[in-house]
């Protein structure tokens, strides 16, 4: 494939992960999966890689490694959908076999060709003799299903680096074709302590030039910056990362590694003037979100729905994988600020249809149908016919041990989610408060659960959070809560995906 007619020839490794993959089939249909949620179906993933359109399809790639539910030598899986909800799994696509890459097929992205090739962009790690560790930016080609490495790999090394640039931290290529040629933006880190996103362009793919400095973490926000993506969207450029060792106070960030949004407009120097700046979601467990274009012009992204600091706990053992994605989001840029809301496509598959409107809730309320595991429940709060407003709590997942809740300060202005009953044992964070948008006492929470997850937006995507959860599944109840009384109306569908 590196040149368009040739037929591709899988390597050793790439052909074991592959038969491993086949010996291990009936896992990605087993009941213990998500309903709709990516998986790998065995093995270990994070971060999504190579979320494009290619010949109608979408394809999405990940961080992969086959034969454990924990994390070692990357490769990267393969799935394809028409509408991110249906996954079709497709065999393992790159595997750490060349010199370059013997560390691991570390995150990238991928684009559709003009030829009508797919290229997939990926940092490579290596060591070299004297025992530096390396990452650089490798090439492969290939045809949706086989790839194979570029021949004059690596496209981007260390001597394109400015000065301060860790050959070591240097990684999670983000590919765009554009003005006729290609643009990447790469993670970094600078003089040993600033992350930073650096901008790269390129006529053919192949040979790559500097363009300068998108953005960087000035001591303020985290350290590495890993995994951007950069975008225009609704008038705005967007650039998003994902930086590690973030050390705040401010609610609106969690500690370690966490997401970012920086939105402004990027200027010809490759510099992102940035005017806002916030997380990109306000649970615990959302990283390294990545972007897609589609064919109707929306910009969809997919991120790895769990927290670094937690990958050791399996709150559930024996599961034959580990980790999994979050619902692809809509995009939008509105005030300033990334709206997320789950794809439409999500819509196709509700069933069973609960509805209640102007419900008086005083005290704990259940409502007659709702509850569920595999739901899309919104409940639109506010406050009560007297006009009080107080703290309104949402259980989710209630069951004779467990509970998660979501509870609404309207004084505080706050949304605080409690999921030490989830499942989860107390050693990790299990609460996130976060500040909402005050609308006098109003506020709209939509909640999409299934089974080992509850992704929530607030007021139609103004925020998102997502968490993950493990409490048995037959704690499905969903009950209501209000001291001071609040009017409620609820509509809640179940999901039916398979
Ligand atoms: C982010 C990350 C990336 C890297 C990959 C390795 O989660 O650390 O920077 O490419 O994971 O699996």
């Amino acid at each position: 494939m590196n040149n368009k007619n040739e037929k591709i020839m899988p390597g050793e490794l790439l052909l074991r992960a592959r038969e491993y993959e086949a010996e291990h089939k009936e896992d990605y249909t087993s009941p213990v999966q998500p309903r709709f949620h990516l998986t790998g179906g065995i093995g270990w993933i994070n971060d999504p890689n190579g979320f494009s359109l290619y010949k109608g399809e979408y394809h999405l790639f990940f961080q992969y490694y086959p034969y454990a539910t924990h994390w070692d030598i990357m490769h990267w899986g393969h799935v394809k959908t028409r509408d991110f909800v249906r996954w079709e799994r497709l065999p393992c696509a790159l595997a750490p076999d060349e010199e370059y890459d013997r560390e691991g097929c570390f995150s990238g992205s991928a684009v559709e060709l003009q030829d009508g090739r797919h290229l997939l962009m990926y940092t490579g790690v290596t060591k070299t003799d004297d025992g530096r560790e390396l990452q650089q930016q490798c090439l492969a080609f290939g045809d949706g299903l086989d790839y194979e490495k570029y021949d004059g790999n690596p496209v981007i090394t260390a001597e394109l680096l400015p000065p301060g640039g860790s050959e070591k931290h240097f990684r999670d290529p983000k590919i765009t074709a554009c003005d006729g040629g290609f643009r990447a933006v790469v993670g970094n880190l600078e003089h040993d302590s600033d992350g930073t996103v650096l901008l790269f362009r390129s006529e053919d793919a192949l040979s790559w030039q500097l363009v300068g400095k998108v953005a960087s973490s000035q001591d303020r926000l985290g350290r590495m910056w890993e995994c951007p993506d950069l975008f225009t969207l609704d008038g705005k450029d967007v650039l998003l990362v994902s930086p590690q060792e973030m050390r705040t106070d401010d609610m609106e960030f969690i500690d370690g590694n966490t997401t970012l949004c920086l939105i402004g407009e990027l200027k010809e120097s490759g510099e992102l003037i940035r005017e806002t700046e916030h997380t990109i979601d306000y649970g615990l467990d959302f990283y390294a979100p990545q972007t897609v274009l589609t064919a109707d012009g929306r910009r969809v992204m997919i991120a790895w729905m769990q927290y670094w600091n937690s990958v050791d706990i399996k709150p559930i053992e024996d599961l034959p994988f580990c980790c999994q994605m979050t619902l692809p989001r809509e995009l939008r840029v509105r005030g300033g600020r990334l709206i997320t809301n789950p794809v439409r496509e999500i819509e196709a598959y509700r069933a069973d249809r609960v509805a209640f409107s102007g419900v008086s809730v005083s005290g704990k309320t259940e409502l007659p149908g709702v509850r569920g595991r595999c739901v899309d429940l919104t409940v639109n709060v506010r406050p009560s016919h007297d006009g009080v407003s107080g703290s309104f709590a949402v259980n989710i997942a209630e069951g004779a041990d467990n509970v998660t809740t979501v509870l609404y300060d309207p004084e505080a202005s706050t949304v605080s989610v409690d999921r030490r009953r989830s499942g989860w044992p107390d050693s990790i964070q299990n609460q996130r408060v976060f500040a909402v948008h005050d609308r006098s006492g109003e506020i709209k929470l939509r909640f999409i659960l299934d089974k080992y997850s509850m992704e929530l937006f607030v007021n139609d995507g103004e925020q998102a959070a997502s968490f993950l959860i493990f409490s048995p599944e037959e704690a499905d109840g969903v009950s209501f809560e209000s001291g001071a009384g609040a009017v409620i109306d609820v509509e809640q569908f179940t999901l039916q995906i398979r």
